[in-house]
């Protein structure tokens, strides 16, 4: 499953226009330009030289914060020949590619061989000198032709200079991201479009594409485009849509003419709506430089236009590429502040301002752009998947971004009153499927127990949550999970993983119904202990050259445990089919006492702990996707992103301080291999986020563990216009221990801390630093809100 060929890329991103006018009338513009230091092509490669595959996956292309915009699945690989400058993109997916569609291709020929109905025939090699900044990028083709782009909130500007000779610009209203080999009911189709010519070179149309690895119902994206100067020639095309198509239509006489492409007879063909596109042409008396601006829209053409003409008023692209990048300055990349003097580290710096970067990405704004319904709640779409968000990334939008956060969460309770269910990994308009658990349910709980309010309707919140808990669809499941109290092996797939989600999602209603329906807490709060159902005390450890007791297992819906070849260390395949999606022993958030009781105590946990980094302790080969690790702890990984910091649960934080920062520095470089894995959303990158200012976030509580920070002074804008300041005194290489902490200016002898204590009005923390581990910690350990016994 190898992706061999890729599109260019481009994003636009969406911005919250009342949201930016409130933060411009309240501060001043930053004074450092933070853009220099993100590196957008962190995660655009993988483990094969020249391939995105098992890389980030990252979106490479002209972005704004929260736009709307997918190795192949950013539309990007290194080495990939490129077919095409489009509009809309993810960022860090994985599965097959979604988006990739509104766009234009610059050719210096359209005679034969070249078709323009077979990309095999035009697409053209990069020599290599791409330049990626924020909101802006440029390459160069084989042919000759220049490409530079950057992107606005719902448009984009493409500026192409052509060496002598023709000048043409195909847009193939068919063009969208190819599958990568995946196949199966999740790759993307081109149902059928239109395009239209109007005076001038000005062209408006709409094209309709279903599909991607959400399986999403066809969405219709409307565009419209010009250009700087009018074409001589243009000309629109239409020919047979011939792609491979879920449901395609064959005649019972034997079907249509097999098509050539690429010189070989397609053995796959569909009839559906024909392809259709339009060729400009330019003679040489015009400039070399062809400059082109589109806008997109789900509504219409009229506001595709519109928003080509407000955004982008000026086809000088520095104007949209600074214009962006001053809302990533003043919008997100200020939020955290450094000092970016010439002492400072500038790899670390390097990966704080590209994390942030990353993490903004997607979801996507789409205010005043639901083409599926009419309501006064704001709109957001590529919650792409809320399975990798929810566990740390939502809650630094929460402290970082709290006017963007309140709108997303009203915008999951719409999706909710409207399409039935809150999502898990909704785009292109469409909820999609559900990797595991109801995980939107954990994101409202996160933000309800932190005491946002604002302008969400929580009675509606807590009704939305309890449908996913009580009504099929909402949770896949809930045929075992109600009834038996686990999901089990015979009648389920990824029986363990789903039970421990759906344990936290219930926790989940708990949190919330203490506040909304305080009849209902004891309920949820006991099916929140569920786990427990699946837990086999007296089941060892298998091929591990230590051993251990006590693992979840496979449950059948009889009652029995079937152990047959279990092996609690290997998830199989790790798959939508497997009995564990991934690996989940140690993700029992809510209840880390009962987690720590189950394995032996703390002496117990802590070998436990300390095997899963053991080299080659993994007996699992992660293949492309593992970015080299062989240790049961996988960060790249999410189920696994709290579990180095849980040392803190026995008062041994310098053991979470050590593990966490190796994995930091292990696996996340300022390099195009630079995560290890898919950045999912920017979930890796947000967790880099957390791990360098030195704590981590416990989903679903308020509670923050206390790590150490990789910054001597740290300025972060919380809670609209407070200031959390994150200090720390000798901060060195080797100098990072903990050995004591002042929280407000007062002692502090917990390894943790609440919500209130400095995330409400803002406060200092300050770390003195050393480079012996000590236990520093005296205070209780960070809590187990949802202990049950059993
Ligand atoms: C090239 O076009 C064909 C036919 O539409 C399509 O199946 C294929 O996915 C396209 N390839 C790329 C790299 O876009
Ligand atoms: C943080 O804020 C304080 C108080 O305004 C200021 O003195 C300090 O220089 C700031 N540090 C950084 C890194 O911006
Ligand atoms: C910057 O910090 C990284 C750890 O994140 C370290 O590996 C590197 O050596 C440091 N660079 C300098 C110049 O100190
Ligand atoms: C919240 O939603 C409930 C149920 O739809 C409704 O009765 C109530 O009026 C709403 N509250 C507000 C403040 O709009
Ligand atoms: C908790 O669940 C158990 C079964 O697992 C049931 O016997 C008990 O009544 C439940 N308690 C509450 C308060 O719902
Ligand atoms: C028990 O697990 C084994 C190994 O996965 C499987 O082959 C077998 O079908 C399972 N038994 C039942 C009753 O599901
Ligand atoms: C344990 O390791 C041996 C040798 O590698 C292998 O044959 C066996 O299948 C493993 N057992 C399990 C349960 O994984
Ligand atoms: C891990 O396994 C590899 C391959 O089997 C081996 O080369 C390496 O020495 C092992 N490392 C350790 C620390 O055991």
């Amino acid at each position: 499953m190898r992706h061999g060929m890729t599109l260019l890329i481009f994003g636009i991103l969406v911005v919250i226009q009342q949201y930016l006018e409130e933060f411009r009338g309240r501060y001043a513009t930053a004074q450092v330009d933070y853009s220099q230091f993100v590196n957008p092509l962190i995660g655009s490669e993988g483990p094969y030289p020249g391939e995105a595959f098992g890389g980030g996956d990252i979106l490479v292309g002209g972005a704004v914060p929260f736009g709307d915009r997918a190795t192949l699945n950013g539309g990007f690989t290194p080495n990939g020949k490129v077919t095409a400058i489009s509009m809309m993109h993810e960022s860090g997916t994985g599965g097959p590619p979604k988006y990739g569609v509104i766009a234009q291709m610059p050719l210096t020929t359209i005679k034969a061989p070249v078709n323009i109905l077979d990309n095999t025939t035009y697409w053209q090699r990069r020599v290599g000198n791409d330049v990626a900044q924020v909101n802006y990028f440029s390459t160069e083709l084989a042919d000759g032709i220049k490409i530079e782009l950057s992107g606005a909130r719902h448009s984009g500007i493409l500026q192409y200079t052509f060496p002598d000779g023709e000048r043409h610009v195909l847009v193939d209203v068919s063009h969208y991201l190819p599958d990568g080999g995946f196949g199966g009911s999740s790759i993307q189709y081109y149902l059928g479009g239109e395009i239209n010519l109007k005076d001038n070179g000005i062209y408006t149309g709409y094209g309709t594409y279903g599909g991607g690895f959400n399986e999403g119902a066809p969405m219709t994206v409307h565009f419209c485009g010009d250009f700087e100067t009018p074409p001589t020639k243009s000309k629109t095309f239409k020919g047979r849509n011939t792609d491979p198509m879920q449901r395609q239509h064959n005649f019972a006489n034997g079907g249509p003419q097999l098509p050539i492409f690429g010189g070989q007879i397609s053995e796959q063909a569909g009839l559906m709506n024909d392809r259709v596109g339009a060729v400009f042409s330019w003679d040489s008396s015009s400039p070399n430089m062809i400059r082109s601006r589109v806008g997109i829209s789900f509504i219409s053409t009229d506001k595709a236009c519109r928003f080509k003409d407000d955004e982008i008023p000026s086809y000088d692209l520095q104007q949209t590429v600074d214009a962006g990048r001053k809302e990533w300055n003043e919008e997100v990349f200020s939020k955290i502040q450094v000092d970016t003097g010439e002492s400072a580290n500038q790899t670390n710096l390097i990966l704080l301002y590209s994390s942030l970067y990353f993490m903004h990405l997607m979801p996507s704004n789409r205010e005043g752009e639901n083409p599926l319904w009419k309501s006064d709640e704001p709109s957001w779409d590529d919650f792409y998947a809320i399975w990798d968000i929810f566990r740390c990334t939502v809650s630094l939008y929460h402290l970082i971004q709290p006017t963007a956060y309140e709108s997303m969460i009203r915008s999951l309770i719409d999706i909710w009153r409207y399409d039935g269910f809150m999502p898990d990994g909704r785009s292109g308009n469409w909820n999609g499927l559900t990797q595991g658990g109801s995980n939107a349910d954990n994101v409202l709980a996160d933000a309800y127990v932190k005491g946002l309010r604002g302008g969400i309707n929580w009675t509606e919140g807590y009704a939305a949550m309890v449908k996913d808990a009580e009504r099929k669809e909402g949770r896949g499941a809930l045929y075992d999970w109600i009834p038996l109290g686990y999901v089990s092996s015979d009648r389920s797939t990824r029986c363990i993983s789903r039970t421990v989600e759906y344990s936290l999602n219930d926790f989940s209603l708990y949190q919330v119904a203490q506040g909304e329906a305080p009849g209902d807490a004891s309920k949820y709060l006991n099916r929140s202990a569920n786990w427990q159902n699946i837990w086999v005390h007296d089941l060892v450890s298998v091929n591990t050259t230590e051993s251990f007791k006590g693992f979840m297992a496979p449950r059948l819906s009889s009652g029995e445990f079937n152990l047959t070849n279990y092996n609690p260390a290997i998830c199989d395949e790790c798959s939508w089919r497997s009995v564990t999606y991934e690996e989940y022993s140690f993700t029992i958030p809510h209840d880390a006492e009962t987690l720590i009781e189950f394995m032996g105590g703390a002496a117990d946990f802590e070998r436990r702990l300390d095997y899963i980094f053991e080299p080659n302790s993994s007996q699992a080969n992660l293949g492309a996707n593992g970015a080299g690790i062989n240790t049961i702890m996988n960060i790249g990984n999410e189920p696994d992103f709290a579990t180095p910091y849980l040392y803190n649960y026995i008062n041994k934080q310098y053991k979470s301080v050590e593990r966490s920062r190796y994995l930091g520095n292990r696996y996340f470089k300022n390099a195009n291999y630079g995560v290890p894995g898919n950045s999912d959303a920017g979930a890796l990158n947000s967790w880099l986020i957390w791990q360098m200012i030195g704590m981590y976030p416990i989903v679903t509580q308020p509670v923050y563990l206390l790590e150490s920070p990789w910054f001597s002074d740290i300025n972060m804008t919380i809670n609209h216009d407070k200031i959390l300041r994150i200090s720390t005194t000798n901060l060195g290489q080797e100098s990072f221990y903990v050995q004591s902490v002042r929280l407000n200016g007062q002692r502090w002898n917990k390894n943790w801390f609440e919500h209130t204590d400095v995330m409400v009005d803002g406060g200092t923390i300050e770390f003195e630093l050393g480079p012996e581990p000590i236990i520093w910690e005296s205070g209780s350990v960070p809590p187990s809100p949802g202990h049950v016994e059993k």
